[in-house]
């Protein structure tokens, strides 16, 4: 006796062990929705065509009815013996309706229903995830504009650079995933192409209209090529990088939130729902959100080498290999939302510590660059300027002082040009406000950059 739905070809049943290596529904069954919908707007065209009935019709879209009611009440009833979510469906659709179920799979093979429905539902995925995108942009722009006069040590190699708004710092996350936003946009198009209509991987002999099937989807074009549209998973790749992607976007900030966390550098509190605790260690909170958003990096980033491994070595057309994809690109999907979410919530509730930002950009000359373009304006070459500067810092650090704290005499012992006017350029603010061009840390500029992403994200 024959026991899979395909073919009385086969002589004996297949072992138990293979069933359970091949069979994918207990992951792709959250496909339904998707193959549900390809479904019906495959037999939709079908009945338009005149390739099956009115009735068939009728009968199909009854019977998915139905069958979408059991889903959602969770009485559905998944078969590891029906191998995936496509096999699942259309049993149950013939075993309600009848023939018409059977004639659904007219002009189709899972091979292009697969493509359509990892595409369908990667499509609503990608909106979701833009959603979440801005959610996380406006998150970080409250954060920053209620800290636009809040001065931090800027760094470089981690060493205290220059003095930055901590406000501006918080904007060059929001470019990035601003960026992540785009990118995502992008990588939409290519995914919102209907494969549906290459059948297994030739096309088919019934007349199909497949600009009518892609139109009832909402896809905004048609694949061109039934064997590339059949086994070509570049899309879920692109989707998977540009989530690597804000995933390190992410990471870098854990990184940066962890650092200013710790008693060493104490700059920022996170809001204790988002730490936890030590069982042995009663002084502790320990930013376990960001470090698992680190870790969970590594992860994203490890399905992506995945998918992109799994398709190096595939000739034409559709291999068996392709079922690899899903729990990768899932799994992608669940970690990069779960993740924008909790940061968007976690963001806000960031307590700052302006003091002890301040303190740290002191402790570091971190207004030497502005003294050395003072020197430039009194006439200097920058190369002198900041060989000057460089012994002055060294005299600071002898008397363990900051710039600002030498008095008139002795900064005139580098350069008689020095006046008194230096010390509002060895102040932090004072260095700050100078700071004044496109794209700079001067709060004017904070400002302006934080009223045009307003806008763009009200856009
Ligand atoms: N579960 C399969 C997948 O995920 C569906 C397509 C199977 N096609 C086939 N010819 N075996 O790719």
């Amino acid at each position: 006796k024959k026991s899979e739905a395909w073919s009385a070809l086969f002589s004996e049943p297949m072992s138990d062990l293979v069933k359970r290596y091949t069979s994918s529904v207990f992951f792709d069954k959250r496909l339904w929705l998707a193959d549900l919908t390809g479904s019906l707007a495959h037999a939709d065209m079908l009945a338009a065509q005149g390739i099956i009935s009115a009735d068939d019709l009728a009968a199909i879209q009854r019977g998915m009815a139905q069958i979408r009611a059991e889903i959602e009440a969770g009485t559905f009833e998944w078969k590891l013996d029906l191998e995936d979510v496509h096999l699942n469906i259309e049993a149950r659709l013939t075993q309600l309706v009848g023939d018409a179920g059977k004639r659904l799979h007219t002009g189709r093979s899972r091979n292009d229903q697969v493509a359509t429905d990892v595409r369908l539902w990667l499509r609503g995925e990608i909106d979701l995830i833009s959603g979440l995108l801005v959610d996380l942009q406006k998150a970080l722009l409250d954060i920053a504009s209620r800290n636009v006069e809040v001065i931090l040590p800027g760094f470089t190699h981690l060493q205290v650079a220059q003095p930055v708004s901590f406000g501006h710092h918080m904007l060059a996350y929001v470019e990035m995933f601003s960026r992540d936003a785009e990118r995502m946009a992008d990588v939409r198009r290519r995914v919102n192409r209907l494969p549906l209509g290459s059948a297994a991987l030739a096309g088919t002999s019934y007349p199909l209209d497949r600009a009518r099937v892609a139109q009832t989807l909402g896809m905004d074009g048609v694949c061109q090529n039934s064997l590339d549209a059949v086994s070509d998973r570049d899309f879920a790749i692109e989707f998977t990088a540009a989530a690597s992607l804000a995933m390190v976007h992410i990471s870098r900030l854990s990184e940066e939130l962890i650092l200013w966390m710790s008693q060493n550098f104490g700059f920022i509190q996170i809001a204790d729902r988002f730490t936890t605790g030590s069982s042995i260690m009663p002084q502790k909170k320990n930013p376990d959100v960001p470090e698992l958003a680190r870790g969970k990096t590594g992860r994203v980033v490890g399905h992506l080498m995945g998918l992109i491994t799994l398709m190096k070595g595939q000739p034409l057309a559709y291999n068996k290999d392709n079922q690899e994809d899903k729990e990768p690109l899932f799994d992608t999907v669940d970690t990069l939302k779960d993740t924008l979410r909790i940061f968007a919530e976690m963001v806000d509730g960031i307590t700052v510590r302006p003091q002890a930002m301040e303190d740290a950009a002191k402790r570091g000359y971190a207004t030497a660059t502005d003294l050395a373009d003072y020197l430039v304006k009194k006439g200097l070459p920058f190369r002198d300027a900041h060989e000057t500067v460089a012994h002055a810092v060294k005299a600071a650090i002898t008397q363990q002082v900051d710039l600002s704290e030498l008095p008139l005499a002795v900064l005139q012992q580098f350069n008689p040009s020095i006046e008194q006017d230096v010390y509002e350029v060895l102040s932090l603010r004072g260095s700050l406000n100078a700071r004044n061009t496109l794209g700079g840390t001067a709060p004017e500029q904070v400002r302006a950059q934080i009223a045009r992403h307003r806008q763009r994200l009200a856009a």
